[in-house]
């Protein structure tokens, strides 16, 4: 068996912002077939403290960047977690990253860099029964941990692998920290995690990892170039031959229309017929003649829902409706509301429940992405017949077949995709949308197609488990 740390600053279904908490929580079960066995480490917010039930301390550490810890080791839903309990460091109200007030913690960077330093103890032997052979890092909060491995004796013996979620989120601390964050000044240049003057975390990640990964193939090659790389374009070029675009899959245990619990289940899309009534009356949304069209995101310049905000009437001049749940920037949240109507429902705010109705309710997904790196909710879409509508960028174009005559004769397609990624292009592709489904034939054909697509962890596992043998190999 290979042992592996995974290290999250989000595990679902214990605690979630996005995509990440999902692969965090899914990736342990979905190796285990493959001899591969997973531990999570994550930070102790009350929330997760609260969801452990028999624990047991199994290591302290006195000085965990000013104050003391805990090492929790407990089981939650199957998932074998070890629990940084450092009251200092998580003990308060929020969220993960923010306050109520919606700004960073400005501890963040000492918060993390405890998670990524217990990493590193981890790999150094402070349990006496358990040793990893692998310390697999998530996003920058897991930034330092492959630079603290790769400075301490565990150097070479344990292999670390970075996968990056998304590169927007780079971690980035004033470099008077640096002292504070245990780095050497001889690591704070230009070829070590220096950026534009700052300490960042993910940086660190990204020159220190024995491997890198991210979460589509498609998005892997955009991070090498200006446009997506957000100034780690060179950086991410310089580390290609240790690089790779690793597609997520979805849980399904909690995504399958079959054995859903929240919505009425069905095994064909015929069955969503009574999930939309019900949907259309959860939203005040009367019959219409066009499709329904659901958003389930956050808000922020990244989802480029904005432009749907411009594209909107093509949608609704030809009889479709919108239904959107979603929270984060404060100007989007006021400018969604402020366009609800007849045909527009709105929900701000976070609902794990209400997304499951509105994916098993909804006829077409709408993920209009500036960039994205993988995901999930257009794969949840594929899974229950609700038909993605996607811009064509890292993992929505490689989980999206587009609708055109070829892909439609080979009964392939199982969405649409528009470039360039502007209002004027989503609004065509809203008009090819509600043409598709006035065509009832093709529709269902390709909600069939959708349907049958396989996007569950199988092959992803596979290509995890394979890269953790080739490491180790190679060590
Ligand atoms: P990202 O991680 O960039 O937010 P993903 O598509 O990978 O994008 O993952 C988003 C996850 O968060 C999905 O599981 C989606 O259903 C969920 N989600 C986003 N916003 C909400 C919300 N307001 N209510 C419930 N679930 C949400
Ligand atoms: C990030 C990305 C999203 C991806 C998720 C999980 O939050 O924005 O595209 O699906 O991580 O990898």
């Amino acid at each position: 068996m290979t042992q592996v740390l995974s290290v999250a600053s989000e595990v679902a279904p214990i605690i979630k912002t996005g995509g990440l908490a999902d692969v965090a929580g899914a990736l342990p079960a979905a190796l285990a077939p493959f001899g591969v066995t997973m531990r999570t480490l994550m930070p102790g917010y009350p929330r997760v403290l609260k969801a452990l039930k028999k624990t047991a301390v199994v290591a302290r550490f006195d000085d965990c960047f000013g104050g003391p810890a805990d090492l929790l080791a407990a089981r939650v839903d199957g998932r074998d977690l070890l629990v940084l309990s450092a009251p200092h460091l998580f003990d308060r109200g929020g969220g993960p990253y923010l306050s109520d007030a919606g700004s960073d913690w400005p501890d963040n960077p000492e918060r993390f860099a405890a998670l990524s330093w217990v990493a590193s103890e981890l790999a150094n032997g402070a349990l006496p029964d358990w040793r990893p052979d692998i310390v697999h890092c998530h996003d920058w909060q897991a930034g330092l941990a492959p630079y603290y491995i790769a400075r301490s004796p565990a150097a070479g013996r344990v292999q670390t692998v970075l996968t990056i979620h998304n590169i927007a989120f780079q971690g980035l601390a004033p470099a008077w920290k640096m002292a504070g964050l245990r780095i050497a000044p001889v690591d704070f240049t230009p070829d070590g995690m220096e950026y534009w003057g700052q300490i960042s975390a993910l940086k660190a990640g990204l020159v220190f990892a024995d491997w890198l990964t991210t979460v589509s193939p498609t998005y892997a090659a955009e991070l090498m170039t200006a446009e997506f790389g957000m100034g780690l374009e060179g950086v991410m070029r310089a580390r290609k031959a240790n690089f790779s675009g690793i597609l997520n899959g979805i849980d399904e245990a909690v995504w399958s229309p079959g054995t859903d619990d929240q919505i009425q289940p069905y095994k064909t899309a015929r069955g969503k017929a009574a999930n939309k009534a019900a949907l259309q009356q959860e939203f005040g949304l009367a019959e219409a003649t066009g499709p329904l069209c659901v958003v389930v995101s956050r808000l922020s310049e990244q989802k480029g829902l904005d432009l749907l905000l411009q594209a909107l009437p093509a949608l609704l001049d030809r009889g479709g409706q919108l239904a959107l749940l979603g929270s984060g920037d404060k100007g989007l949240e006021a400018a969604f509301q402020r366009v609800a109507g007849p045909n527009v429902g709105i929900r701000i705010g976070y609902d794990e429940g209400l997304s499951h109705r509105m994916m098993a309710g909804g006829d077409a997904i709408l993920v209009p992405s500036r960039f994205e790196p993988c995901g999930l909710t257009q794969l949840y879409g594929l899974r229950y017949g609700t038909l993605p509508l996607v811009a064509l960028t890292g993992g929505l174009a490689d989980t999206v077949i587009p609708s055109t005559p070829a892909t439609m004769a080979r009964e392939v397609a199982t969405g649409i995709q528009f470039f360039p990624v502007t209002a004027q292009a989503l609004a065509g592709a809203l008009e090819q949308l509600c043409d598709l489904y006035a065509q009832p034939d093709r529709w269902t054909k390709m909600q069939r197609n959708a349907m049958s697509q396989p996007v569950g962890w199988d092959q992803s596992a596979a290509r995890y488990a394979d890269l953790y043998t080739k490491l180790l190999a190679a060590a």
